[in-house]
């Protein structure tokens, strides 16, 4: 396959963040091969027209292998960008084990399954580019989407560590924290199946329909595409972009303030 300037793999690219990006950065003449669990299998090599869409399900360690071979079999990949993700919205207490795991398992594992199968390469050429798609919530505790919190709160440690793991092999591994945007992950997102008989159940809907407004009026995701495109032509790229409404006036707030007032201003914004 003849190289086109970098060559991009974007996990979840069949909606929200993710396609706008592996379209975006596609129409600037980039290859991007672009994921979801339902796009054709990796041998096919096919094209929406805009980019190659390649099945991966990140959970899969077989399925996310299968796809990044069928890659390497053509050309490198230069940047991976890790942002297959879900959500789910339940009360600590109303959560069970296994739908705490499969939250961890999509937004936090998946991107270490990925990370590992692209990064030999990667390593052998002494290059290359991993943007994580985190969350705002990956440095502010979401009161009643925990479990989707502390994924993304793994994802920046696995940001920090990696990032300094790889540095002798020039490899640049950045976190992005968007706040509220107008995706499918709204539609897309999980309530605990103990959702309607929850212990807290005012608390739980008040602090998600917040959310949800958040979302809904939110900006589509056009300026994360520009980040990124931003981020994988810089030399030295910063450790952690925050963008969305608010984005960099939250994190630096929850930096400054004393955690006391900081968890008042997140209960008082929740409505809780
Ligand atoms: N929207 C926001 O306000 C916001 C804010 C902060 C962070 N984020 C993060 O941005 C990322 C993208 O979310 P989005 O808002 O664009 O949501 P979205 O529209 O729901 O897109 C989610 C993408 O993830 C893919 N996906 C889900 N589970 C997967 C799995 N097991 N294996 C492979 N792909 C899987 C989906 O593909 P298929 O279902 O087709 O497989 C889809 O393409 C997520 O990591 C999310 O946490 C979003």
């Amino acid at each position: 396959m003849e190289r086109n300037g970098k060559v991009i793999l974007i996990t979840g690219a069949s909606s929200g963040i993710g396609k706008s990006c592996a379209t975006y950065l596609s129409e600037r003449g980039l290859t991007v091969f672009g994921t979801s669990r339902y796009f054709p299998p990796a041998n096919l090599l096919e094209t929406n027209g805009v980019f190659y869409t390649i099945r991966m399900d990140v959970t899969s360690e077989e399925s996310v292998n299968e796809a990044v071979q069928a890659i390497l079999g053509r050309t490198e990949i230069d940047v991976l960008i890790n942002n297959a993700g879900c959500a789910l919205a339940g009360a600590i207490e109303d959560t069970s084990p296994e739908e705490a795991l499969r939250e961890l398992n999509t937004n936090f594992l998946g991107a270490h399954r990925v990370t590992r199968a692209v990064l030999p390469g990667m390593r052998k050429r002494r290059s290359g580019y991993i943007i994580n798609i985190s969350s705002l919530a990956g440095s502010i505790a979401l009161p009643f989407q925990t479990f989707y919190s502390a994924s993304k709160f793994a994802l920046e440690a696995f940001t920090e560590a990696l990032r300094m793991e790889l540095r002798p092999f020039n490899i640049k591994v950045v976190s992005i924290q968007p706040n509220d945007y107008r995706t499918g992950l709204t539609d897309h997102r999980q309530k605990v199946v103990t959702w309607e008989h929850s212990a807290y159940p005012e608390r739980a809907e008040k602090a998600l329909a917040v959310t949800e407004a958040g979302e809904r009026n939110g900006p589509s995701p056009e300026e994360i595409d520009r980040l990124v495109e931003k981020i994988i032509n810089k030399k030295s790229p910063r450790i952690r972009y925050q963008i969305g409404p608010n984005a960099k006036a939250i994190a630096l707030a929850r930096w400054l303030l004393p955690p006391r007032v900081s968890e008042k201003l997140v209960m008082k914004y929740f409505r809780i």
